[in-house]
C-alpha cells in the first residue's frame, strides 16, 4: 500500500465532499454496542475514522480512552472543530498499517471495504488488527455484505461472510458474525455485524 497516494486520495474525496459512506451521526448498530458497555477506561482504536461519530460518540459518554487514526487530515480536522476538548495525542493523522499499540477495543466501520481488495491488503488489515488488540481484546464492527467488484473506482468494496472469515479466522475466534439487524435504513440487509477475540 503507497501510503502518499492513499491520503492523496482520500484527502481529495474529503476535500470535493465526495464522502458518501459519512453517514452524519453514529450508526445505530455501533451505538447500541457502545451502549451496553460498562467499563469505560477501556481503551479503543477507531481506525479509518472519517469524521468519526462513534469516536465523538464514546467521547461524550465518558470514555477518555479513544484513540482516532486516519491516513487524511481533512476529517480529524473537522473532528477536532467538533470536539475541542479531545485531546491532540488521540488524535492520530497515519496509516493504520504503521501503528503500533495495544487495544481493548477496536471499531471497525467502512474501513476494511475501504481499501484495495487484493489478498495482500486484506490479509495485511487481519494480521495487523490482531496484533493491535490486548490478549482479551475485542474487534467489533460492520462489514459490507453485497459483492465484490474489482472496480477501482467503486470504493468501497464489498464482500461475504466466508470471504471475510477466510482472512479473520486465521487471527481471530469469532463470537458473533450475522446479518445486522438494527442497520440504518439505507444499510439495512447490506452489512454483517462482528464481534471477534484475538486467537
Ligand atoms: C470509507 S471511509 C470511512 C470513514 C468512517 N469509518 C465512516 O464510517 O464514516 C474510509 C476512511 O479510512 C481512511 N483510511 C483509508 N486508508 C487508511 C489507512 N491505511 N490508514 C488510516 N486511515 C485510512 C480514509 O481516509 C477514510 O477516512
Amino acid at each position: 500500500m503507497n501510503t502518499q497516494k492513499e491520503k492523496d486520495y482520500w484527502t481529495e474525496r474529503y476535500v470535493n465532499q465526495n464522502t458518501g459512506w459519512d453517514i452524519g451521526y453514529p450508526s445505530t448498530p455501533l451505538k447500541n454496542y457502545i451502549d451496553q458497555l460498562t467499563d469505560k477506561s477501556i481503551k479503543i482504536l477507531v481506525p479509518g475514522a472519517g469524521n468519526a461519530y462513534e469516536a465523538q460518540y464514546l467521547w461524550e459518554q465518558s470514555f477518555k480512552n479513544v484513540v482516532v487514526i486516519d491516513i487524511s487530515e481533512v476529517p480529524l480536522k473537522n473532528f477536532k472543530k467538533r470536539n475541542p476538548n479531545f485531546p491532540e495525542n488521540q488524535l492520530l493523522h497515519g496509516n493504520f498499517f504503521e501503528h503500533k499499540e495495544s487495544y481493548d477495543l477496536i471499531i471497525e466501520q467502512t474501513f476494511f471495504c475501504s481499501f484495495i481488495p487484493s489478498d495482500k491488503n486484506r490479509t495485511a488489515y487481519a494480521k495487523h488488527m490482531a496484533s493491535l488488540l490486548k490478549p482479551t481484546g475485542k474487534l467489533v464492527g460492520l462489514w459490507f455484505d453485497f459483492p465484490i467488484t474489482y472496480n477501482l473506482e467503486k470504493r468501497p468494496f464489498g464482500g461475504n461472510k466466508a470471504l471475510y472469515l477466510s482472512y479473520l479466522n486465521p487471527y481471530f475466534k469469532t463470537v458473533t458474525f450475522e446479518s445486522c439487524y438494527n442497520s440504518i435504513p439505507p444499510r439495512q440487509g447490506k452489512e454483517l455485524f462482528g464481534i471477534f477475540t484475538k486467537k
